[in-house]
Order: structure tokens, then sequence, then C-alpha cells
């Protein structure tokens, strides 16, 4: 039975997800360390960042610390971005032999880069290539295939329905929808009346995107669109927990205690670890800049802290000086 705020078990084709909150993917932050967060935080399902389908750039380091690996917890699902139907139903392929277990196919990206090259949230200009390219895919695995779209090009051109009604006909499992249009970029509040809208069209799980940014916008965003899962991006940086205190509000209406500093300081710490592990102390402590500036621009007075931390590039000063952050907090 449906429980009343949203919050349930959810399968996408073959696989089963624990429950239906997911992590967006997002390229430079849905790395296999935050992914692994995510899911000890309660996350249904991490989505790895796109994969170019451009077969031509898989021997760069960028490529291969995307690909998945047997390393990889949780249910091992990747996004791939392109536009030409044969690549991205090989991009398919050889992901799915390095172990994806799910591939989910980019039509939101609404960069100048990717659209340029007639990928991403571009695509949905052209609903018969949209055919093609998921005919294709679906057609090359045996992993279920879903597609991740925005609502449409512009405000004069919202054709999500549409589009979903040809994703599901084409053999896509399920579809997320971040609600905005491409030229909306990531301003504006996201609506959810296309999402809703989509939702009553097809029959696949409809996962709703945009904005959901605490565990009340979760419930809200459930109830309203009916949609079978929530994606959450953005307010997962730096608080990758969200996840548990969403699911923890769903099933018993109030709020999780918020973690303590203590417990948030081991968490940082442990996420930095697994990025110097990940991507060696260089790139590492490059990466582990952006993530620090998340999980401590919301305490009083951070400033000073966090513009020193941005030129650390020493793996053993960040500790110390991360170290000395938690101390000056937990004896203010
Ligand atoms: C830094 C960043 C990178 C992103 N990269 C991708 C991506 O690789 N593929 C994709 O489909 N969406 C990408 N997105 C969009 C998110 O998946 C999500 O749809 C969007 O941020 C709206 O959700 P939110 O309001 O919960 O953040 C990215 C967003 C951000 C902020």
């Amino acid at each position: 039975m449906r429980n009343i705020a949203g919050f349930n078990s959810l399968t996408i084709g073959n696989v089963k997800l624990k429950n239906n909150l997911i992590a967006a993917p997002m390229a430079g932050v849905s790395d296999r360390p935050f992914r692994q967060l995510c899911y000890r935080f309660g996350a249904g399902m991490a989505v790895a960042e796109m994969f170019l389908a451009n077969s031509a750039v898989w021997h760069t380091d960028k490529s291969a610390l995307r690909m998945l690996s047997e390393e990889d917890s949780g249910i091992r699902a990747i996004q791939i971005v392109g536009a030409d139907p044969n690549e991205m139903a090989k991009a398919a392929e050889f992901n799915a032999k390095q172990g994806a277990q799910l591939i989910d196919i980019n039509m939101g990206c609404p960069a100048k880069k990717v659209n340029k090259k007639l990928a991403g949230s571009a695509l949905m200009q052209y609903p018969n290539l949209v055919a093609d390219i998921l005919t294709n895919v679906v057609q090359a695995v045996d992993v279920p295939v879903t597609l991740k779209m925005r609502t449409g090009w512009d405000k004069n051109h919202k054709n999500c329905i549409e589009i979903a009604q040809i994703a599901e006909e084409c053999g896509i499992k399920a579809i997320t929808i971040h609600g905005r249009t491409r030229s909306c970029l990531f301003h504006g509040e996201a609506e959810y009346d296309s999402i809703k809208a989509v939702k009553q069209t097809v029959s696949i799980p409809v996962i709703a995107n945009g904005d959901i940014n605490s565990p009340e916008k979760a419930k809200e965003v459930f109830q309203y669109t009916q949609a079978d899962a929530i994606m959450v991006g953005r307010a997962a940086e730096g608080h990758p927990w969200l996840f548990e205190e969403i699911a923890f509000y769903l099933q018993h209406g109030r709020q999780k205690p918020a973690k303590t500093v203590d417990e948030v300081e081991q968490i940082v710490m442990e996420h930095l670890d697994a990025l110097y592990q990940f991507y060696g102390e260089y790139k590492g402590s490059r990466i582990a800049r952006k993530h620090v500036n998340w999980y401590t621009n919301h305490y009083a007075n951070s400033n000073q802290f966090r513009r020193l931390f941005s030129v650390l590039d020493n793996t053993s000063q960040q500790i110390k000086t991360l170290k000395a952050f938690f101390n000056q907090i937990r004896n203010n």
C-alpha cells in the first residue's frame, strides 16, 4: 500500500531500491566518495556523474574515474550523455560490462558545451532523434535504462509529456524530470505541475527533481506530484545525511535530531580521506576544497576559515586546519 507521504521502496526494471530517495547525478560532485556517503546516509540510489558517449575520451583520467567498479557500494547507476544513437548504445554496453546495473540517459544538462553538440537538454527539441537514441540504448543492454530530462527547451516549448510518452514506448524504465526548462538554467523556482502531468500520463515510475532541499519540501513534492520517487541534488552537497533526514520525517512525521558537531567532523574527515584515496593527494586535496566549503558555510564566522582552506593543497595541512576549525566551533 502506498505510504501517505510517498515514502516507499521502488523497483526500476529488475533493480530494487530500498527506498525512493535518489541522489542526483552531478558532474564534479557525484563521484564514488560522495555516492558512498549518500548510500550510507539513506539514499536508495545515487547516480554517478555523466559519462561521455564519445569513446575517443574514454582513455582519459576523467572518464576512468567516472567508470563504475566493484568497489562501488549500493546500486551501480551511471549516466551517459551524447547525441549519436550508435555511440550512446556503445557507451551503455561498455558501462554495463563495467558493472553498471542501471543506465540513465542525460537529456537535462543545460551546459552550452554539451548542448552545442546537441546533447543533454538540447535533444528535447528533436523527438525523433530522442526515440532513436532511446531505442538503441534500450536494445543494447539488459539492464534497465532510465531518462533524465527537463520540462522542455523553454517556456513555449514544454514537451516533457511528449518525450515521456516516447520514452515509455521505447522501453525506458523510469523518468526523472527536473522542474525547469533548459532556458531557465538554474534560475527561478522549479515547478512541479509538469512533473505531476507526466505522472498522470505514463505508467513507468516518475522521479521528481528540482529544489528539494528539506524533509518538508520532499513531502510536499511527493504529495503534490504523486511521483514515485524524488531526486535530490544540490541540497545534499555538504549535507549527504539529508536522505536519512527525509526518510525519518516521511516515516515519523517529525524531524530527525540534527547531527552534532562531532558527528559532522567525523563525516567530513572520512569524506576527505576517501577523496585523497580515490583521486590521489594532488587532485583529492583540490576537490576537497569545495566539499569542505559546503560542509562549513552555514557555521557563523566560517568565512575566514573557508578562505584559508580554499588555497590549501596539502592534505596534512587540510586535516590540521579543519580539526582546528571544528575545535573552535565546539569552544564557541
Ligand atoms: C554541479 C552540478 C552538476 C550537475 N551535473 C549533472 C549531470 O552530470 N547530469 C545531469 O543529468 N544533471 C546534472 N545536474 C543537475 C542535477 O542532477 C539536478 O537535476 C539539478 O541540480 C536540480 O536538482 P536540485 O535542485 O536538487 O539540485 C548537475 C547539477 C549541478 C549543480
